[in-house]
């Protein structure tokens, strides 16, 4: 590690364990990230795979949501327990400590930057394969609090073709870089639409210019994925375990399965 960069690591709770860790970031809300690190979860365990998501987007918390998930987390002395969705994914997530989940939290910065340090070193998360976490958006602060606490392994940057991909691709990349953290590659969330009358694709929100961006950055584009009525209403209805069928991700699941090989 560099001099001048001070490790503000944290140790994960003692009956932890977590083989690898991938961090989901966007620019910013409502590009689809929840929806990709709920479907990289759901891929990975439908593969054998123990997957859990730590939800540290603590101001817009869905993925409880996408799982259908009521219930509130319990604890005791030892720990805090995550809850297991309905295939077996662990989650934490703030809605599952909040009393009313309807509640906004609105928290400053290092208020929520400490309670995602918490789902890291006080819940006990037991013999996890791939834990996904679904970051606060943006570069700012909390992610980087986040990023500097959690030992991440790798990153997936989600982005759609409505946003200024260029910028936000170049200030991830210098994140990953400083914190040192390589990037898995990229996710184009809402690239197109596949009209289901004629089979036609059609961009609606034109061309993203992802592939030429990537090339710029030296980074792979993983999946391009399309705009899915039916994928929007499964998160809806807590549905997306049952719902997910398509193999958007695949290739990315792929990568992640080679990179479990290696420690093995
Ligand atoms: N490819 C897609 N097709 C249809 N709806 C989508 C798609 N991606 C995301 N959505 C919907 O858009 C909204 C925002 O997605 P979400 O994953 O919550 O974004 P973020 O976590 O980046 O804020 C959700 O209602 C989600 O179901
Ligand atoms: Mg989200």
């Amino acid at each position: 590690m560099a001099e001048n960069v001070e490790d503000f690591s944290v140790q994960p709770h003692e009956l932890s364990s977590i083989k690898k860790v991938i961090g989901v970031i966007s620019g910013k809300g409502g590009v689809g990230k929840s929806l990709v690190t709920s479907m990289l979860a759901v891929a990975m365990n439908r593969r054998g795979y123990h997957s859990a998501i730590l939800d540290a987007d603590v101001t817009g918390p869905s993925i409880p949501k996408a799982f259908g998930i009521k219930e509130k987390a319990t604890g005791n002395e030892m720990g805090i327990f995550p809850i297991q969705s309905k295939t077996g994914i662990d989650i934490m997530s703030i809605n599952l400590l909040l009393q009313n989940d309807t509640d906004p939290v609105i928290w400053r910065g290092p208020l929520i930057a400490g309670s995602v340090k918490q789902f890291w070193t006080e819940v006990i998360w037991s013999d996890v394969d791939f834990m996904f976490i679904d970051m606060p958006p943006g570069t700012g602060d909390v992610p980087l609090t986040v990023f500097q606490s959690i030992p991440v392994d790798g990153i997936i940057i989600v982005t759609s073709p409505q946003e200024l991909v260029s910028m936000i691709v170049s200030k991830a990349a210098k994140m990953a870089e400083m914190m040192n953290i390589p990037i898995i590659g990229l996710v184009e969330n809402m690239s197109y639409f596949k009209c289901p009358d004629n089979n036609k694709e059609y961009k609606i929100f034109g061309d993203s210019h992802i592939d030429e961006i990537a090339y710029k950055h030296n980074l792979k584009v993983l999946a391009k994925l399309p705009i899915d009525p039916e994928i929007s209403a499964a998160c809806d209805r807590g549905l997306i375990e049952e719902l997910y069928d398509a193999a958007w991700l695949e290739p990315v699941a792929q990568i992640l399965e080679e990179e479990m090989e290696e420690i093995k």
